[in-house]
């Protein structure tokens, strides 16, 4: 995103610029009236629209000759030459009266909600020059003929439902900028029809174009930006596209495409940005970012790229973006950070570099996104990053990092550090460092999970007043939990899993306001890092930049906790998982609980449980995982909602309890003749309504995943789609898999 380049708007005000003069001249001449064959064309136009279109002031009367003071009308010389309707509210589709406004200049029908076919009458306007039908629902092929389009400089068709093979426009001898992103246009890309006018743009993003990236675009000698990502291109990019002089953006991520990256990828020296990311590109990066002065951005993530860090992109001084994660490389991270003072993203993340981090990276004052992740990077964090005050996401997950009291004394320094993610280092045996650490005010999301740390819940914790996500599981902490952490207003995701804590579970666990109220709509953007951006057919996008995207959860499951499960859990009516298992808990479980509406799992097993299963919690719609198994559960398993979609493993362990298949009343069942068989039928029966409940249990199961899959798929995309590697995977996989014990054996 952002990646307009500011020379497409030159062009576009160029282009308007030529006829404004005209159009300002038009306001002059007031005794102006429309040309009635326009005013005829513009009204049938309108009636080719949706009823609704109250946006078009002016429009609605027939005697006005002075059309060309109605919305979106210029003229000159009382002739229509320029139509801009965009982000009116219009629907219905372009009629081909549009055919009579012969001397248009420039349509723009961008941002409405037109549909049908593009009429074949636009190419037969001989003076159009820009043509916008960006957002819109459009389909069918696009009109474009052998002599069509003659005066065309700039087509923007992105984000409707054309298909079928890319529009070309041999007529066109001006043809500048082309974009039709974001439709279902497939088959291959035929370079021919394209090159020979003096292209600047070809952006042909998210479509459906296979085959390989054409050698022949090398005679797109103008070319600026070349956008092919999103596809299903294959093949290796040919060394011809190295030679184009004036390249500024290459962006070809998210295909198919292999082979190993040229030397001459050097001579594209105008190169703004690189995005090669999500292919499957080999062999070593090219270390010739020496000559590329103007570079910005460079992706080449989700490869399977070896060899070391290119050294030069040390000589590009406009750098703001490094992202080489997900690939294979070694070596030690030796790049020049003096000489990227923009740098503001270094994700270098899931790789096989070794050695410290450079204290050099200090410098980068502008840094807001670190991600080291998964690497096999040794020693402490350097005293220096004190100087890294923009710093927001930072990852160390996975290496082998040691001394964490000393890296939270130098990062409690950031004052704009919102995501903190230690996982899996700091494993000499090191303790939870209790004392000297008062900042982290900012902070949103703190991970410190599996670094074997001793010790307690560290009382700083209460100072976070902007913690949305605590996950400090898999270690070795112990004592008692603290009732405050209930009480830290923006708390919402608790993971403290696999610990040694004890004592009861505070009151304050019951009141979370977040886990409480129904809703989000006060979490604040967590980083104004992009996290994903959803599009749907309309071209919509809805965009997430929250950590509210992860599910109200509270896992506490393997620790020595006791006493009873709280029945005011049961206020707690946003919260998606409940996990207590593995503990020391016992009484009954409170029918209250079937107060928390949302949940979707609830983990009871391996506790000390009595009583029988409360049948209230037959309304909690959404539970997809329920797990009381290894309690002292007694009674009868309820039926009905979601409990029929639950299998016998869910419940084992509970000597008393009852259910269809297994009968607790031994006596009963060694009764006489008559009773049995009536017992039998009357188990035939509960079976076919437990069949009939199956099937209801299945349609909730599937509504549950339909309606909660926005914030599934955000969460998904959240974790992996993005420059980080996000912590928690392995939570998703509790979340929507039913064997989670196994998982937590993959923990990051
Ligand atoms: C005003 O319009 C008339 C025709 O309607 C034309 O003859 C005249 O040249 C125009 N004047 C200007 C300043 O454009
Ligand atoms: C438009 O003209 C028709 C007849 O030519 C007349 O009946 C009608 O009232 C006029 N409408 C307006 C808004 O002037
Ligand atoms: C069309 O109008 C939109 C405003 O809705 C504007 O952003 C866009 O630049 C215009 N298109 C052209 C080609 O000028
Ligand atoms: C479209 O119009 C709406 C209001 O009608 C406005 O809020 C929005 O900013 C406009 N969008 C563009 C791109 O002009
Ligand atoms: C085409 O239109 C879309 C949506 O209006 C816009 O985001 C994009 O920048 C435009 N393309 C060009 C090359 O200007
Ligand atoms: C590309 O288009 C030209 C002109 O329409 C045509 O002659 C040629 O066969 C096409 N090439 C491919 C590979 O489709
Ligand atoms: C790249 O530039 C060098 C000279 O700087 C030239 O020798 C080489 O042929 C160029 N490579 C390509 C593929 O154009
Ligand atoms: C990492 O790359 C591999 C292939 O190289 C791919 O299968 C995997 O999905 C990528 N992981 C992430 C988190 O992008
Ligand atoms: C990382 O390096 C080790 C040797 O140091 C090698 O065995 C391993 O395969 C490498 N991993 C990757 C993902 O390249
Ligand atoms: C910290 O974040 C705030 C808000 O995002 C921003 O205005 C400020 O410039 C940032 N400070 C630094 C040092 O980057
Ligand atoms: C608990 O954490 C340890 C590492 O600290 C890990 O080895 C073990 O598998 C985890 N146990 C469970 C049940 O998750
Ligand atoms: C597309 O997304 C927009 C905005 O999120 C929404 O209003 C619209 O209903 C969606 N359209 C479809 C077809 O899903």
């Amino acid at each position: 995103m952002g990646g307009n380049c500011c020379f497409v708007h030159f062009l576009v005000a160029a282009v308007l610029a030529h006829f404004h003069g005209a159009v300002v001249g038009q306001y002059l001449n007031q005794t102006t009236h429309c040309d009635p064959a326009d005013l005829e064309a513009l009204l049938a136009f309108s009636k080719g629209l949706g009823t609704d279109d109250a946006g078009l002031v002016g429009w609605e009367s027939p005697n006005d000759t002075s059309c060309c003071s109605w919305t979106g009308v210029s003229c000159d010389l009382g002739r229509v030459v320029g139509l801009d309707l965009s982000n009116k509210s219009l629907s219905g589709g372009i009629s081909s009266s549009i055919a009579s406004l012969d001397s248009l200049v420039a349509i723009n029908l961008s941002r409405n909600s037109l549909r049908g076919q593009a009429p074949v009458e636009l190419g037969r306007l001989p003076g159009l020059r820009v043509l916008d039908l960006s957002v819109n629902l459009f389909s069918g092929g696009f009109p474009a003929s052998e002599d069509g389009f003659p005066a065309i400089e700039l087509v923007n068709i992105s984000f409707n439902r054309f298909d079928g093979p890319h529009p070309s426009f041999p007529a066109a001898a001006k043809l500048t900028v082309l974009d039709i992103s974001g439709n279902t246009f497939s088959g291959g890309i035929n370079s021919s029809t394209l090159c020979h006018a003096p292209v600047q743009v070809l952006r042909f993003s998210g479509n459906g174009f296979s085959g390989e990236v054409p050698s022949g675009l090398s005679r797109c000698k103008a070319l600026v930006e070349l956008s092919l990502d999103r596809n299903d291109l294959t093949g290796d990019l040919s060394s011809n596209l190295y030679t184009l002089p004036k390249l500024r953006r290459l962006r070809l991520q998210e295909n198919q495409l292999t082979g190993s990256l040229d030397n001459a990828l050097g001579n594209l020296s105008q190169l703004v940005q690189l995005d090669l990311s999500n292919n499957r590109f080999t062999g070593s990066i090219p270390d010739v970012f020496g000559k590329m002065r103007w570079l910005e951005s460079v992706n080449l993530a989700t490869n399977e790229l070896d060899g070391e860090l290119p050294a030069s992109l040390s000589s590009c001084p406009l750098l703001r973006v490094i992202s080489l994660r997900n690939n294979s490389l070694s070596g030690e991270i030796a790049i020049d950070f003096n000489l990227l003072p923009k740098l503001n993203t270094f994700d270098i993340g899931t790789n096989n570099l070794s050695g410290v981090i450079p204290p050099g990276i200090a410098v980068c004052t502008e840094l807001r996104t670190l991600n080291l992740a998964r690497n096999k990077l040794v020693g402490e964090i350097p005293e220096s990053f004190k100087e890294l005050r923009s710093l927001s996401y930072l990852s160390l997950t996975g290496n082998s990092f040691t001394i964490l009291a000393s890296a939270l004394q130098v990062l409690q320094h950031l004052p704009n550090l919102t995501s903190l993610v230690l996982t899996r280092n700091f494993r000499g045996g090191e303790t939870m460092p209790v004392h000297g650490i008062s900042g982290f005010k900012s902070m949103q999301v703190l991970v410190l999970a599996n670094c074997l740390l001793t010790g307690v819940i560290p009382p700083w914790l209460q100072s976070l007043g902007s913690l949305n996500v605590l996950d400090i599981s898999w270690n070795k902490l112990n004592g008692n939990i603290p009732p405050w952490l209930g009480k830290l207003d923006n708390l919402f995701y608790i993971d403290l899993s696999n610990n040694s804590f004890s004592g009861e579970l505070p009151m304050s666990f019951t009141q979370m306001s977040l886990i409480s109220t129904n809703g989000s709509s006060e979490r604040s953007p967590t980083e104004d890092l992009l996290l994903l951006i959803m599009r749907n057919s309309t071209g919509q996008g809805l965009q997430y930049n929250q950590v509210s995207s992860f599910p109200p959860s509270l896992i506490l499951s393997n620790n020595l906790l006791v006493g009873p499960i709280l029945s005011g859990f049961g206020h707690l009516v946003n919260l998606h998982v409940l996990d207590l298992s593995w503990n020391n808990f016992s009484g009954p479980i409170p029918y209250e609980l079937s107060g928390m509406s949302s949940l979707e799992v609830l983990n009871l097993a391996h506790n000390d449980l009595n009583g029988s299963i409360p049948s209230s919690l037959t309304k909690l719609n959404f539970l997809s995982k329920f797990d009381v198994s290894y309690n002292n559960l007694s009674g009868d398993i309820p039926t009905g909602g979601q409990f029929s979609t639950f299998s016998d493993e869910d419940f084992a362990g509970n000597s008393a309890l009852c259910s269809l298949w297994k009968s607790c009343h031994q006596a009963v069942q060694s009764e006489d003749e008559d009773e049995h068989h009536d017992m039998d039928t009357a188990k035939q029966i509960t079976s076919i309504m437990l069949e009939v409940g199956f099937a209801f249990g299945l349609l909730m199961l599937w509504s549950a995943l339909y309606f909660v899959r926005p914030w599934r798929i955000a969460y998904f995309r959240l974790v992996d789609s993005l420059l980080l590697d996000r912590p928690c995977v392995w939570t998703v996989v509790k979340v929507t898999s039913l064997g989670f014990r196994k998982e937590n054996e993959v923990h990051p």
